[in-house]
């Protein structure tokens, strides 16, 4: 760059010519900063020119430029990140609220292993730090790569603001060659309090709370400003591994201290579920003092080659559960009860309440569930709050436990006025006024107006751009809201989404002129929805939103019959709800009666079936990924197990089989490729004879997946 000039002597095209070169400067080295591991510009060169750049406009604040660096200081630019996959899926926890949650969960995992009651088995417990988890991974002792969880198979890359965090080691000595290391990042109460403080001074946002001061610190575009944000770190799990950092969780946590991490000084090992609970409450009673903010206790299976044996459910490990604090408590006026009709028809009932602070939130909604709720029943038809109900100008209590919408758990009946009335649930819908139904046995009343139905139609295309079904960028409720039913450019179903841009091609007034967008905004719109036509099969399936058919269940379906073409054809075959097509739907894990009833009807319906046919003619979408199979030998084979096995459960065979690619069916037919038989089969074993398929006993099961 040439000499710099005092600026009050710059003339105004000087100034404009610099600023131009600033603004180019400065994004360059934003960019350098993300993606390389050096930078191109100091810490302390980057905030100089920045600083020249904000004096410069000062004084020529009619040549301020549209991109002018001093407006994108941590502007949420929409994609400003670079995505990771994740080499491990980063997964979430089950949780337990009560004690007996806590010996359910150890019994499952006894059951699970087929241990004797009397076995002892070890677990670790150490507080949940309510902050947001990141995943570190290390190549050869070096700080490669920083990502945040996103939707647990791809997180954000934000390892420029990772290496700004002290508590997160740069190198390392003596590591794996490759280490991914795991654990939360959160802000100390007094860290928090101070950084509020400034903020408030200097007229910024502040934060409700230290979780969302931790996310919205790790989240800038630009590190200079995490870098001044106190963050802080613990340890307390891994990703992908070279080689193990020890036999038992409690042996890892301490190699992971070694390498120079910090680890939470709470963690303990326990032996069983008394001795959880125990360490739970020492917990609690410090939980005031600690400093920095927790939502329960985590405890995991401490030998590691029983966490492996136990595996994963979809989205949660077995060997692992967080045991939640109770939710706080605060007390608050019922102003009003409003009505929202949800994307499958269910008219939930809404609290408008009386702001007040629950847990560091201020809370002016809550979920009043559904009809019988409010009158004081529960599904089972018995009294919940000792049978009160709630009414408008009531005086209701109000907890939020972690994330979960608000809810009203009391009603204090001396403090409720003379002229109440009880409420009267609407029997038709607010929104299209068709009858709203209940039917027998379903707690919930239901608008019977299916797509015609505005409410329905909107919440379902939310639903299908959410961040864990298509998640198109710039694409969110906001902007459904604006495009449903838009005389130019409606989205009115999924399919309109995907022709969005070549309708706009076409009409004589673009979007690019509507206000509020530009040239660079629809542009990067319809990029965004391109580059959402190759989508993986169970996104494409649980962004449908069929009743009952939830984030898991599409995976599970996805991965069962591994591409659409085939999915969609056993579907046609299952309408008559008989036949093998059915059977095969009722023998996948975790698909009941209900749950199959609802996606064939989805499937048999014309106006859906035309939409959700006419839809995936707009993408490409991607077979189902396999679980890791490398030289599985029973990858794709159809195994049923019968007779007793001696050397792990029914569950554990099952699970196994599964991990290694195998379907597991619960009855033998054409379809079987091998029957694993222990003592005592009977008839499956007769009839897999006489079909001819091949029969194996237990030992000759372990040889073949022996070493997978
Ligand atoms: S272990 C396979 N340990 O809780 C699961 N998670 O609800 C590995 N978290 O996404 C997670 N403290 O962000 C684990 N001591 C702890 C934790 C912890 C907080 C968070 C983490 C995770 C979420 C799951």
């Amino acid at each position: 760059m040439t000499q710099e000039k005092d600026i009050q002597s710059l003339s105004k095209d000087e100034a404009r010519a610099e600023l131009a070169q600033l603004a180019t400067r400065l994004a360059d080295a934003n960019r350098e900063y993300h993606t390389n591991d050096a930078p191109t510009l100091s810490d302390a060169e980057y905030d100089r020119l920045k600083r020249r750049n904000a004096a410069i406009e000062t004084a020529f604040p009619d040549l301020k430029r549209a991109d002018s660096p001093s407006e994108q200081v941590g502007a949420p630019v929409a994609d400003g990140f670079g995505k990771i996959t994740h080499a491990v899926a980063m997964l979430s926890l089950g949780n337990a609220f009560e004690d007996a949650d806590v010996s359910d969960f150890v019994d499952r995992i006894y059951k699970f292993l087929g241990m004797h009651e009397t076995a002892e088995l070890a677990f670790t417990a150490e507080p949940k730090i309510d902050g947001l988890s990141l995943s570190l991974r290390y190549e050869n002792g070096q700080l490669k790569q920083a990502a945040t969880r996103g939707d647990g198979a791809v997180g954000e890359n934000v390892t420029a603001n990772a290496l700004t965090i002290a508590d997160i080691p740069q190198t390392l000595i003596g590591a794996p060659d490759v280490l991914e290391v795991r654990g939360e990042v959160y802000m100390s109460h007094a860290d928090f309090d101070a950084l509020n403080l400034r903020q408030e001074k200097a007229g910024d946002k502040v934060f409700a709370n230290p979780r969302n001061a931790a996310a919205g610190s790790l989240r800038q575009l630009d590190a200079a400003i995490t870098k001044a944000r106190p963050l802080k770190f613990f340890a307390y799990a891994w990703g992908d591994l070279s080689a193990p950092l020890a036999d038992t969780q409690m042996g890892a946590i301490e190699r992971l201290a070694e390498l120079g991490f910090v680890t939470n000084p709470l963690t303990k090992r326990c032996n069983g579920p008394a001795e959880l609970i125990e360490h739970y409450k020492e917990i609690e009673v410090q939980r005031a003092t600690l400093g920095y903010d927790i939502d329960g206790v985590v405890y995991k299976v401490d030998q590691l080659d029983l966490q492996s044996r136990l595996g994963f459910r979809s989205t949660t490990p077995r060997w692992a559960i967080a045991h939640k604090f109770a939710a706080e408590l605060a007390w608050t006026r019922l102003e009003g009860i409003d009505i929202q009709v949800g994307r499958t028809g269910a008219l939930s009932p809404v609290a408008r309440l009386a702001p007040v602070t629950v847990g560091g939130v201020v809370v002016s909604n809550a979920t009043l569930h559904n009809e019988d709720y409010i009158v004081g029943r529960d599904n089972k038809g018995e009294e919940i709050r000792g049978g009160k109900d709630i009414r408008v100008g009531d005086w209701v209590q109000v907890y939020r436990a972690g994330d979960v919408i608000p809810k009203v758990a009391d009603v204090d009946l001396s403090k409720r006025p003379d002229d109440s009335a009880p409420y009267e649930f609407p029997t038709i819908c607010p929104e299209c006024q068709s009858d709203a139904i209940r039917e027998e046995g379903d707690a919930v009343r239901r608008c019977s107006g299916g797509m015609i139905c505005p409410a329905q139609a909107i919440e379902k295309l939310k639903h299908f751009v959410s961040r864990k079904a298509f998640d198109i960028e710039g694409l969110g409720a906001k902007q459904i809201e604006m495009f449903f039913d838009d005389t130019d450019l409606a989205i009115n179903t999924p399919v309109d989404i995907f022709t969005l841009q070549s309708r706009d091609e076409s009409n004589f007034t673009k979007l690019k002129n509507r206000k509020g967008w530009g040239d660079q905004s629809a542009a990067n719109l319809f990029l965004a929805i391109e580059e959402k036509r190759d989508i993986p099969f169970g996104k494409a399936l649980f962004a449908l939103g069929i009743r009952h058919v939830g984030e898991a269940a599409s995976n599970m379906l996805a991965t069962h019959y591994g591409n659409w073409k085939t999915f969609r054809e056993a579907m046609d075959e299952a309408t008559a709800q008989a036949g093998s097509a059915w059977e095969e739907l009722l023998s996948i894990d975790g698909v009941g009666e209900t749950m199959a009833r609802s996606l064939v009807s989805a499937f048999a319906q014309e106006r859906e079936r035309d939409i959700i046919d006419t839809l995936a003619g707009h993408l490409r979408i991607q077979d189902a990924e396999r679980p890791k199979t490398e030289g599985s030998p029973v990858a794709g084979k159809v195994v049923v197990f019968t007779g007793s096995l001696e050397k792990m459960t029914r569950a554990e065979a099952k699970a196994r089989a599964e991990s290694l690619g195998a379907k597991v069916a619960g009855s033998v037919s054409g379809k079987t490729d091998l029957l694993v038989a222990g003592p005592g089969a009977g008839s499956k074993a007769k009839k897999a004879a006489d079909l001819g398929v091949e029969t194996i006993d237990e030992d000759a099961w372990l040889a073949l997946i022996e070493g997978l």
